[in-house]
């Protein structure tokens, strides 16, 4: 089934890709656009409040309202064709997020200057995005205001409506996307061209969510290659050189593998990420336990890692997405981003009692040095709050519905009976939840009362097919489960680039190229980051004197286990998810690769892997939809690979008598 969704898309995503790359060209309304759009001309542009409240739709939901798909086109191709000089172009908004590392409104700057002003590994991670997206969608929602005048008379007040209601739309990567579909929709990498249907008639013009082109590119202001010589943006390049290509089919293809480990992410990130320290952000804090090795960032810098192309090319190059730097280029980064923001507002309302506590920044940004300590009502530069220069800070932004816009699980409860956190559950259960043992245990319950099916549960789960009963009591203890999970601690600049940790039931296959689509892998952990100054240093090798960075930035991150362990359970080759069986199993099969800048295979030591360790946690299921699965505390199998007795052997000197632990010491006899 999922093979057969695979191979569709893949056909489609091909037939698009031999088809002859169009011009960049933009709509052509038959009079000069330039003398009826409106400019900005305050001197500083302010991130506004107030206006009607919208909801912020998935992308494939937009798609369907035809006026407003049109004017979201005509909009994105207007905003990339407006002069980059101006600092709500294109190029202006995304330039803000990394590259060219220029000041944008007059801020700063206070930090580093090889640093865009993005906040990433800090407490600002969550709050900082925010208003970002907000200025986004403002200048956006700006330009297709003017855009739905153009339509004649009688239909005028029909585009007008549908630009007034436009909102940013998301794009939900984690959710299991329409029959036939991969997760990466056909509208962002199926074409480098759309037909739209605009007020002068329907015009095949250049894509905008598959690609910015640059007007021009200004090669001095992207230093390394192949940055200073790539004229557009791209995903999963064909290779390195002046005449890379997109390979969108691989990147819906590594998507499409990897779907299952993310929404696993995701569904516990919202049934266990309780503190908002922790919840947002991927910095490794000692003193935050080992229950909090996931995060909403780490899980967005494995999207950011597997959109730019996951190195699965075959020269391993990355495309824009995948380095913090270029990312914001690429058109598809916002509709990530306001996916990203999404996940925080649904989250915000199941906790709102956690926020921003006062925390130094493990990573600088143009205008925060690292170390620097952070809190609530640290500016959120360069985001005007108001023409006087002031800034919004996270406790400005934390009621995101200021800016006139929401989401659809916490739009207006018409009865306003209260019910939005159960909506919220409700929402996270039916499009999270799917590869959970949880959903087994709702699945098996009748629709009954909540009290009713408590008593039932443990007497008996399941009335269906015989198979189906056996294979439930292999997973489900009565109400409950384990969850199991590889928690991940490792230097984000440990390689000069991203990179991604791999990991596999089973022996993977040697080329890099074949890990994802092998039957065996389980899940990527990729690593968004920066390469280090630009200009200098070894393509793919760790500066020793970048001084910013030296000292390592340590994220953590998570692959989960539990469906990947089912899958094996259900294959007959493994009894059940207690550790009486899984514990040995994995011991003996658990194997994982690191996967660096420009295809190259490194040793765990390299990739500065400090800490891996083999958890799992006991899980009562929810008993309804309204709920969400408690985790009760966490229990540590074994750590670092080495094959032991859970003591947590730094892995210098493991013993490697386990299977597992001979693979990692292979690992790290490699030379650097
Ligand atoms: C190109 O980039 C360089 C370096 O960032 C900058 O100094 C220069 O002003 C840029 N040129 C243009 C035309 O923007
Ligand atoms: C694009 O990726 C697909 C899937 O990984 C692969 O089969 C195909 O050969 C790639 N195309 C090019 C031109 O590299
Ligand atoms: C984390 O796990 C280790 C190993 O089991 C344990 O020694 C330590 O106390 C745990 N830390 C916290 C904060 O729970
Ligand atoms: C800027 O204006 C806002 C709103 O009028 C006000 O609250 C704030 O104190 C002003 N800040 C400065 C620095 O003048």
């Amino acid at each position: 089934m999922v093979r057969l969704q695979l191979s569709l898309a893949i056909q489609l995503l091909c037939l698009a890709q031999s088809l002859v790359i169009g011009q960049d060209t933009t709509y052509n309304y038959g009079f000069d656009v330039s003398t009826r759009v409106k400019r900005q001309l305050a001197r500083r542009q302010v991130v506004r409040t107030g206006g009607e409240i919208h909801v912020r739709q998935e992308i494939r939901e937009l798609e369907k309202d035809q006026d407003m798909w049109s004017l979201y086109i005509l909009g994105l191709s207007m905003l990339q064709f407006t002069p980059q000089s101006s600092p709500t172009s294109w190029y202006g908004i995304a330039g803000i997020h990394g590259a060219p590392f220029q000041t944008w409104g007059g801020v700063g700057p206070s930090g580093s200057v090889q640093y865009g002003y993005c906040a990433h590994s800090s407490v600002l991670f969550p709050t900082w995005h925010r208003p970002y997206m907000v200025l986004y969608e403002q200048v956006l929602h700006n330009l297709i205001q003017t855009i739905a005048t153009f339509w004649p008379d009688d239909e005028r007040p029909r585009f007008e409506d549908a630009a007034r209601r436009f909102r940013i739309p998301y794009w939900d990567w984690a959710a299991s996307p329409p029959t036939g579909q991969s997760v990466l929709p056909l509208s962002v990498g199926g074409s480098p061209f759309i037909d739209v249907d605009g007020p002068n008639g329907v015009q095949r013009i250049a894509n905008p969510l598959f690609s910015y082109a640059f007007k021009p590119l200004n090669a001095s202001a992207f230093s390394r290659s192949p940055w200073n010589f790539w004229s557009h943006t791209l995903r999963g390049p064909t290779d390195g050189g002046p005449n890379a290509q997109s390979n969108n089919s691989q990147v819906a293809q590594s998507l499409d593998l990897n779907r299952v480990s993310i929404s696993q992410r995701l569904y516990a990130l919202f049934s266990h990420n309780n503190d908002y320290k922790s919840f947002g952000n991927s910095a490794w804090r000692p003193e935050s336990g080992n229950a909090s090795y996931d995060s909403l960032e780490s899980l967005h810098d494995t999207v950011h890692y597997l959109s730019g192309g996951g190195g699965a090319s075959a020269q391993g190059q990355n495309g824009h997405m995948s380095y913090i730097p270029y990312s914001a280029f690429d058109p598809i980064f916002f509709l990530h981003h306001c996916m990203v923001d999404r996940i925080f507002a649904l989250w915000q309302t199941l906790h709102p009692e956690t926020w921003v506590t006062p925390t130094p920044a493990a990573w600088p940004t143009y205008t925060y040095r690292r170390g620097q300590v952070q809190d609530a009502s640290s500016e959120l530069t360069p985001f005007f709050s108001h023409e006087n220069g002031t800034f919004w800070t996270s406790d400005g932004v934390r009621d995101f519905t200021r800016f006139g816009y929401t989401y659809a699980e916490l739009a207006d409860d018409p009865a306003g009976n209260g019910r939005t956190q159960a909506r919220v559950k409700q929402s996270i259960n039916r499009l999270y939840g799917t590869n959970s043992p949880a959903n087994l245990f709702l699945g098996a319950l009748q629709p009954q009362s909540i009290e009713a099916s408590r008593k039932m549960a443990n007497v008996e789960i399941d009335k269906g097919n015989l198979f189906r009963t056996a294979l439930l009591r292999k997973i489900l203890n009565g109400d409950e489960y384990r969850e199991w999970t590889v928690n991940v601690r490792v230097d984000k600049q440990a390689l000069d680039g991203p990179f991604s940790i791999h990991f596999f039931l089973g022996e993977p296959p040697l080329e890099p190229e074949a890990w994802t689509s092998d039957p065996n892998h389980v899940g990527t952990m990729g690593v968004f980051a920066h390469h280090h100054s630009p200009g200098q240093g070894m393509p793919g090798v760790r500066r020793r004197d970048d001084d910013e960075v030296d000292e390592g930035v340590f994220v953590s991150g998570a692959v989960p286990l539990t469906a990947a362990l089912m899958k094996k359970i259900a294959e007959g080759e493994l009894a059940s998810l207690q550790p009486r069986d899984v514990d040995p199993y994995l011991k003996k099969t658990l194997d994982k690769r690191v996967l660096g800048p420009y295809g190259r295979t490194w040793g765990l030591e390299c990739a500065r892997v400090l800490r891996m360790s083999i958890v799992s946690s006991v899980v009562r299921a929810p008993y309804s939809e309204d709920e969400l699965p408690q985790w009760e505390g966490e229990e540590v199998h074994y750590e670092d690979g080495d094959g032991g007795d859970g003591e947590g052997s730094d892995g210098e000197e493991s013993d490697g008598e386990e299977d597992g632990g001979h693979e990692w010491k292979r690992l790290k006899r490699d030379v650097c």
